[in-house]
């Protein structure tokens, strides 16, 4: 059975996309099977991985409102062993239509029961909101990654993402844990040494030990079409990526 990771924050802009993206590829280079899958309508990772998300007829919004199966609309990307569920605009409209719906918040973990076997790895791609698609994803996984910048606030936007975490685990998914990576280091700058230091102390154990610096070579990679670890193999931020997918699995 495959393992679930969401990687959640509802603060914009902080790594989300570009952690399941590039850990997704090392988890690929190391021979795993792996689903990404997209949950955010403006389909940054669908888009990452050089897919026109207005050209896509099916997508992860049709599985959520049961009208296809999985795996009719799982897609294969050029990354051998990385299959996709991509997202367009629809998914704007989900989070409206599945409100009423019994069960809502079960929905994904539903619908990935019938591939749960078929992958090693599947990575959710939230969007930088805390409604019905960010608690879906956090209602199907077994772990979230909740990626923080090194800047001013972001441990206030965590304590708000935690309240979430607790009320998921208390009434849907006890089993759920959290991981926190920290990303968009840049220690030339005292001020994020010093937030560098404060998530450590805040987050405790939970802290993965790997952490990514922040570096311009990501908007590159996105530019281009392709994850980091193609984009620049031999890059510190491929390298970083591998680490911390060599961490995930111990
Ligand atoms: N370590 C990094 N250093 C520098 N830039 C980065 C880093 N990681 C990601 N970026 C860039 O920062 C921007 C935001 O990253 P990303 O899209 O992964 O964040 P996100 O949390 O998914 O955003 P959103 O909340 O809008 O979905 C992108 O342009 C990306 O290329
Ligand atoms: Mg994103």
């Amino acid at each position: 059975m495959g393992t679930i990771y969401t990687i959640a924050n509802q603060k914009g802009g902080v790594g989300k996309t570009t952690t399941v993206a590039s850990l997704g590829a090392a988890f690929a280079e190391q021979g795993r099977h792996v689903l990404l899958v997209d949950l955010d309508p403006q389909a940054g990772l669908t888009i990452s991985y050089g897919f026109n998300p207005d050209m896509l007829e099916k997508t992860v919004y049709h599985v959520l409102l049961e009208e296809e199966g999985i795996t009719t609309v799982t897609i294969p990307t050029n990354l051998p062993g990385v299959d996709l569920l991509p997202a367009n605009l629809d998914l704007a409209g989900a989070e409206a239509e599945l409100i009423g719906e019994i069960g809502w918040d079960r929905t994904l973990a539903e619908a990935l029961t019938d591939v749960i076997d078929a992958y090693d790895y599947i990575l959710l791609d939230c969007p930088p909101t805390l409604g019905v698609l960010t608690t879906n994803g956090l209602v199907a996984a077994h772990v979230v990654i909740v990626p923080l910048q090194c800047e001013y606030l972001t441990l206030r936007a965590f304590k708000q993402l935690q309240k979430i975490i607790v009320k998921v685990q208390r009434k849907a998914n006890p089993h759920l844990q959290t991981r926190i990576l920290r990303t968009m280091y840049d220690s030339r700058t005292l001020h994020a040494r010093e937030i560098f230091a404060e998530i450590a102390h805040a987050g405790g154990e939970q802290v993965l030990h790997t952490f990514i610096k922040r570096t311009i070579k990501f908007a590159d990679a996105t530019a281009g079409g392709e994850p980091i670890l193609q984009y620049a193999k031999d890059s510190e931020a491929a390298r970083a990526y591998r680490e911390l997918a060599q961490e995930i699995e111990n």
